[in-house]
C-alpha cells in the first residue's frame, strides 16, 4: 500500500470524542497508516470549564496532546475531523481553528485530500447529521475527496449513521459498536486515499 499519513483533529470537552479519535486512529493504524491525533485550542471561559468537574479532569488528562498546527493539514493525505454536536453545529472551537485555514485553501493545500468526520451529541435525534453536513460544508469548499462511512460495513448497521460515527452520549460512554465504527471509518478513509494516492502515482508513470 501507499503510505498514507492521517490527521486526527478534534475537539473535545469532556472527553467522549477524544475516544472515539483514538479509536479511529487504531483503525488507521492497523490499516498502516502513520496518524496524528491533535486537539484544536480550547477558547471557552475558564469560569464554565471550572463549573464541569469532567472539562477540567479531561483537559488535565489531554494536555499532552499536541495541538493542530497547520502542518498537520498539509502532511495529511486523511483528515478526520471529530466535534461535539453543538446545538446542531461543530463545536466553536473547532470551526475557529477552521477559519484559520484561509492562506492554505488560498494555495489549494486543502484539496484533493480524503476528508471524514464523526460527532458525538446528548441525545440520538440531537443534531449529529446536521454536525457532520455543517463540517462537510467545508470539505466542499477545500475540494476535498468526501469519504462517509455509509453501510460499507456490518457495523454501520448496528451503529447506524452512514454520515459518520455518532455517539450518543446519554446512553453511556462509546460503546463497542461505536468505537467499532470510528476504526472502520478511518481505515476505509486509509483504503480510499490508498488507492487515490496509487491511481495519481499510477497517471503520472
Ligand atoms: C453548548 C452545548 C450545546 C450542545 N448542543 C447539543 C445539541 O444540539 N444536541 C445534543 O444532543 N447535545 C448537545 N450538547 C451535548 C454535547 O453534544 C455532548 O456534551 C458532547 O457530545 C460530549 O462530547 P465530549 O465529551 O467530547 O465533550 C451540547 C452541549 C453543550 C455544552
Amino acid at each position: 500500500m501507499e503510505p498514507i499519513n492521517v490527521a486526527i483533529i478534534y475537539y473535545s470537552a469532556t472527553g467522549t470524542i477524544r475516544t472515539l479519535a483514538d479509536a479511529a486512529a487504531e483503525g488507521a493504524e492497523k490499516a498502516g497508516a502513520t496518524v496524528r491525533v491533535v486537539k484544536v485550542a480550547e477558547t471557552a471561559p475558564q469560569t464554565a470549564i471550572d463549573a464541569n468537574p469532567a472539562w477540567i479532569a479531561h483537559l488535565a488528562a489531554t494536555a499532552d496532546t499536541p495541538h493542530v498546527t497547520h502542518d498537520d493539514l498539509t502532511w495529511a493525505d486523511v483528515i478526520l475531523f471529530g466535534s461535539p454536536t453543538r446545538f446542531g453545529n461543530p463545536a466553536s472551537q473547532l470551526r475557529a481553528f477552521i477559519e484559520t485555514t484561509g492562506p492554505l485553501w488560498f494555495q489549494g493545500l486543502l484539496a484533493d485530500k480524503v476528508y471524514s468526520a464523526f460527532t458525538a451529541s446528548n441525545t440520538a435525534h440531537g443534531g449529529q447529521e446536521s454536525t457532520i453536513l455543517a463540517l462537510a460544508n467545508t470539505f466542499y469548499h477545500w475540494g476535498g475527496v468526501i469519504v462517509p462511512p455509509g453501510y460499507t460495513d456490518p457495523v454501520q448497521f448496528k451503529s447506524g449513521n452512514p454520515y459518520g460515527t455518532s455517539h450518543v452520549v446519554g446512553e453511556g460512554a462509546p460503546s463497542d459498536v461505536a468505537l467499532d465504527a470510528a476504526r472502520h471509518q478511518a481505515r476505509r478513509c486509509v483504503a480510499i486515499a490508498a488507492a487515490l494516492k496509487a491511481g495519481r502515482a499510477a497517471l503520472s508513470a
